[in-house]
């Protein structure tokens, strides 16, 4: 199941337009920011916008100061929820050079959700371009403290004024960036998970392998059930009761002989981390297998022992060994091993600089 990591098609580079921001934070105020900064909530100065319409495809590709947008109250995205959006990191290394990971696995994803939610395909070029030409302003923001990383976010909606449930003809790509520390409180502790019974992320043929902002939505009531019940993250099943996925991560099964099994589904969202941990379990020597997991083989591979070990993946972050299951009359305890940690360390070496990238993983952003 790996992705392929595509090599370039030679489109030539977008030429931006780059307005610097006259109220940029000072270097006081951004160390003060970097010094430990919580998911999501701090910005950096600048942000990427990039149009495009129907008749003038991507163009006006731009670098401006991070601030609010302007939106016409009818625009589509408001009504319809015609939006997708990607998560990947900028990683210093101890040179102090700047680099991402796989990032065209990402903007293939981009693509691929655009697809499903009719969207226009930006070029995977252009995708990683975007990536660079943001760091090329803020490149200050990425931290070099330890599991510290400038979180990047590119997305894209529909922002034609038109109330007609039809693909809209005008759409805006931009990418913001915040810098982040370790996404769980106290780093990677095991973390328990609510099984949502009563509802699901997504459906057969609806947008669950999409990175659309309605999947989401659809999982901030059973996100909130799991924290009624003293839960850190929900996961779903599927209508035939397999397993699909958390709220925002992919989950992985650890097998006593060795075996790795991942739910494989349309309606998962294929996650680069899991990708890149099972192959760093392959490298190990590892068998891994991507089909239905359900429910029952879980609870019952846990209490047989057939299971050792149960861990969820994703950007933010990284691996998330399970510790407890519960659900609606019970509470199984899961068991812990070494794998998950030793691949997450593996990884962040890698992602960090701190080991060697043998799969050509990284993709240097400065410079
Ligand atoms: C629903 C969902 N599943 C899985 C993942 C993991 O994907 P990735 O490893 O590419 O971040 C994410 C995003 O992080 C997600 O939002």
């Amino acid at each position: 199941m790996t992705l392929l990591d595509d090599p370039d098609t030679g489109l030539a580079p977008l030429q931006f337009a780059v307005t610097k921001n006259l109220a940029a934070k000072t270097t006081a105020q951004r160390e003060e920011l970097l010094r430990d900064p919580v998911f999501g909530t701090a910005f950096t100065d600048h942000m990427v916008d990039i149009c495009w319409s129907v008749g003038g495809g991507w163009h006006r590709p731009r670098v401006q100061p991070y601030g609010p947008l302007s939106l016409d109250p009818a625009a589509a995205v408001l009504h319809y929820g015609q939006e997708i959006f990607e998560g990947i990191k900028a990683y210093r290394h101890a040179d102090g050079s700047i680099h991402t990971f796989r990032p065209r696995q990402n903007g293939l994803r981009l693509q691929r959700s655009a697809r499903r939610l009719a969207l226009p395909e930006l070029p995977v070029e252009y995708f990683v371009q975007s990536l660079r030409e943001l760091i090329a302003v803020d490149g200050a923001w990425v931290p070099s403290g330890a599991d510290q990383s400038l979180y990047l976010r590119p997305f894209m909606f529909a922002k034609e004024a038109f109330l007609g449930v039809r693909p809209a003809n005008k759409v805006n790509y931009y990418v913001i960036a915040s810098p982040v520390g370790a996404y769980f409180k106290g780093g990677a502790k095991p973390v328990s998970i609510w099984l949502s019974e009563d509802y699901a992320r997504a459906g057969k043929g609806g947008t669950g392998a999409a990175k659309t902002g309605g999947n989401y939505a659809a999982s901030l009531l059973p996100q909130a059930e799991a924290y009624e019940e003293g839960c850190d993250q929900v996961v779903f099943l599927d209508q035939d009761r397999n397993v699909e996925e958390l709220g925002g991560m992919n989950i992985v099964f650890v097998y006593k002989d060795g075996t790795i099994v991942t739910p494989q589904s349309d309606s998962i969202l294929e996650g680069i981390t899991r990708d890149s941990l099972l192959q760093l379990a392959v490298d190990r020597g590892h068998k891994v297998e991507g089909r239905d997991v359900s429910i029952d083989e879980w609870r019952s591979g846990v209490a047989s022992g057939d299971i050792v070990e149960v861990f969820a993946c994703g950007t933010a972050a990284v691996v998330a060994p399970i510790g407890v299951l519960k659900g609606r009359g019970f509470f199984d305890e899961q068991p812990t091993g070494p794998l998950a940690l030793s691949l997450r360390e593996e990884l962040t070496d890698i992602q960090y600089g701190r080991r060697e990238d043998t799969h050509g993983w990284l993709v240097r952003l400065d410079g």
